[in-house]
């Protein structure tokens, strides 16, 4: 195999924020995949960067009463900081406030002029007499022309929703100063994105070898319009003084102008900078990669929200400048929090720092990310029951259970050696699980690739529990069984763990160390291999505790005094809150519940593969769930007053299975069934729901 070149980047944060779970999706599925590539023996480099340029940043350093520049090295190291506590791995984080991101910004700008893809234009423009700056349409408030509500933004309206130019807002203001803002003309420099060289390159490019997924070129291909439209606007990029960016260089090489690059003409640039800044550090060959006939991969990975500019400005920008283009962007979806958009009031708008500080452990979330994660711009729920369920009982319960309950009688009883009985069938299985799960990451469907790798968990823990290795231990005769199934567990889980290494790279590091007394990390040329021996085991991961969570949140949740400039949102808010209680209808004694309450609990068909009764367990019984896709669970059900277990076994039934899994007296409760019964619950009157013939384990119930 020839190991391929691949450059991979992650969209550059803004550095005036910090980092939230919401970018995390991004970072984390980025990391997966570089991961990924490297331990199949790839050349891959992961660079990114702060997105440093803009009003924004100008004025919040402002605000703090420091430099743009100590504002931005501040954030560099809490962004850099937040990062490696999620284990996302660059080999550069850079900044674009740098030389190599200016000289690329000049470079191409120079390019494009040169191409005659540069054009002036005088524009009308807000501005602010007070702060003596032009006002980016954000920093414009007034009244809505449509309905006249007070203290609208520049672009919508949050009380009726119109949208507008903030040339048509009633009684405008600046929301730096306050002042009332004047209209001003002003040349600024545009990209013709409109000349037919441009529409012609992006209609081919965006339809053509997968440079994008379909959905996200049927959403370009709706910008682009039909061949002869000229829907695409030329781009505005360049801004006036004050502001904190690039100096747009005359035809001189004079950089005093005035003119500034708009920070989303050098943002993407800031791609080139870092992987020029990693080039002078490491040795590598810059142009093999960026060069017009670079045989080397190139692929952004961002959010949906900025497909236009990576999909249609960059490489519009890149191909008439003369350097390559992608070879495809990624978009992704949104983060929501409980099916919401994340919220400071809420405590869902959940930052970084906060969730190392409340000692979650990042890999529970970057697990949790990738099971949602599939290739598509699809939004993606952090559903916190769910992440707790899935978390104990896949992680923990399915895969790291395989090792806590079988490596120790190796080592105790078998000097840590293991012992194969077929050799050769275990390694071609591996390498069978290998090959299907390798397709998955390369496609992004994380998703699938965990569900694939879950089965080989559950296919293990079925045969463990057949031939139960803790009777097995009480009986000397019965050695040679014992070191069997011990053995074909830990092969399973050194297989389990080599999958899992991208998504879980701290974990299954101390598995290759501690345990397998590996050298290194695994890679995926170890799937051939078979561990000789393993040493004691040591505990390896904490399930997670409903209590970790409501600190998280509260840690998040914001004070209710809300900031001067916030009050008017607030309000809106309250009175959308008020509206919502009272059309709240009580039925009988319990209140009612919207679709979304419902929707939020998971209620699925599951066969009770096994009931038994529980020593010392007075009303309980012990119900092994089969939930198809989900896997198994146990479940203590309080439905030994009405059942023998014997008449339960074999039968379908239903169950919640997003409940948080519960550590009761006689083990963990995975989840509920669901039983009718009068009022206090007493016998004779309990009864298990079944459904109607045709239904399957795993099916949803709705
Ligand atoms: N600075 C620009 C990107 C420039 S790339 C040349 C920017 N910064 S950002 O900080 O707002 O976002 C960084 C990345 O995180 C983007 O890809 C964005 O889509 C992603 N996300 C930010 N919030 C997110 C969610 N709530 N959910 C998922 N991704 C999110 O955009
Ligand atoms: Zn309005």
């Amino acid at each position: 195999m020839t190991p391929r070149k691949i450059l991979v980047t992650s969209a550059l944060p803004y550095a005036n924020g910090a980092i939230h779970l919401g970018h995390l999706v991004e970072y984390i599925q980025t990391d997966i995949w570089v991961r990924f590539q490297k331990m199949r023996g790839h050349q891959c480099w992961y660079v990114c960067a702060d997105d440093t340029h803009g009003t924004p940043i100008m004025l919040r350093a402002e605000k703090e009463g420091i430099t743009p520049e100590a504002l931005i090295a501040r954030v560099h190291g809490e962004h850099s900081r937040d990062f490696a506590g999620f284990n996302v791995q660059f080999d550069n984080y850079h900044t674009t406030h740098s030389e190599e991101t200016r000289f690329f910004a000049e470079d191409i700008y120079k390019k494009l002029k040169e191409a005659r893809l540069i054009k002036v234009r005088a524009i009308q423009q807000h501005y602010d007499p007070v702060k003596q700056m032009f006002l980016p349409d954000r920093y414009i408030k007034g009244e809505c022309p449509k309905c006249g509500a007070k203290d609208q933004y520049g672009d919508s309206c949050e009380a009726c929703g119109a949208a507008y130019a903030p040339t048509e807002l009633k009684n405008p203001y600046s929301a730096v100063s306050g002042a009332t803002p004047e209209l001003r003309n002003s040349d600024h420099y545009f990209f013709r994105l409109s000349d037919q060289r441009c529409q012609d390159f992006l209609r081919l490019w965006t339809q053509t070898n997968d440079h994008v997924p379909p959905e996200a070129a049927n959403k370009l291909q709706e910008w682009l319009g039909q061949p002869g439209e000229n829907k695409l606007t030329d781009w505005d990029i360049s801004r006036d003084a004050p502001y904190f960016g690039f100096e747009i260089p005359d035809e001189h090489g004079n950089r005093n102008t005035g003119k500034y690059f708009y920070v989303w003409l050098d943002a993407p640039i800031g791609y080139m900078g870092s992987f020029k800044n990693l080039c002078g550090k490491l040795g590598l060959d810059f142009d093999e990669y960026w060069n017009i006939d670079s045989q080397t991969e190139l692929y952004h990975f961002i959010g949906k929200d900025i497909l236009y500019f990576h999909a249609l400005f960059w490489p519009a920008e890149l191909e008439h400048a003369g350097y390559r283009t992608p070879t495809a962007v990624f978009p992704h979806g949104f983060l929501t929090v409980d099916g919401a958009k994340m919220s400071k009031s809420r405590g869902t708008f959940i930052t970084a720092e906060s969730y190392l500080t409340e000692k979650l452990n990042p890999e529970w979330l970057r697990y949790y990310f990738a099971a949602k994660l599939n290739g598509t711009m699809e939004d993606i729920d952090l559903n916190l029951a769910d992440f707790i369920a899935r978390v104990n009982s896949d992680l923990v319960g399915k895969y790291i259970n395989i090792a806590s309950r079988c490596a120790g009688f190796l080592a105790k009883l078998f000097d840590g050696k293991l012992a194969y009985g077929n050799v050769n069938a275990l390694v071609e299985d591996a390498l069978d699980s290998g090959k299907t799960v390798a397709t998955s990451y390369e496609a992004r469907d994380y998703s699938r690739a965990l569900r694939d790798i879950m089965a080989i968990a559950d296919r293990l823990n079925g045969e463990i529990a057949v031939a139960e290795p803790w009777n097995l231990a009480k009986d000397d005769t019965k050695r040679i069984q014992l070191h069997d199934i011990c053995s074909r567990a830990l092969h399973g889980f050194y297989v389990l763990s080599i999958l899992l290494r991208p998504v879980l790279p701290a974990l299954t590091g101390r598995v290759a160390r501690e345990l397998f007394g590996m050298p290194r990390d695994f890679q995926w040329s170890d799937l051939a291999d078979t561990p000789h021996r393993v040493n004691a085991y040591q505990h390896l991961m904490q399930r997670v505790d409903q209590k970790q969570i409501d600190a998280l949140i509260a840690a998040n949740r914001e004070s209710l005094a809300p900031a001067p400039e916030q009050q008017s949102q607030q309000r809106h808010a309250e009175h959308q809150a008020d509206v919502a209680s009272t059309a709240k209808v009580s039925h009988g004694d319990t209140p009612s519940i919207s679709i979304d309450d419902f929707g939020k609990v998971d209620l699925r068909i599951a066969r009770i593969a096994n009931a038994e009764h529980v020593d010392g367990a007075e009303k309980l019984l012990k119900l092994t769930l089969d939930v198809g896709p989900l896997g198994t669970r146990q479940v203590f059900a309080g439905i030994k007053s009405a059942y023998d277990p014997a008449t339960l076994i074999g039968r379908l039934t239903v169950m919640v299975a997003n409940l948080a899994p519960r550590k009761m007296k006689f083990g963990m409760s995975e989840g509920m069934v669901l039983a009718a019964s009068d009022a206090d619950g007493q016998a004779p009157g309990l009864f298990l729901l079944s459904p109607d013939s045709g239904a399957t384990p795993g099916m949803k119930v709705k």
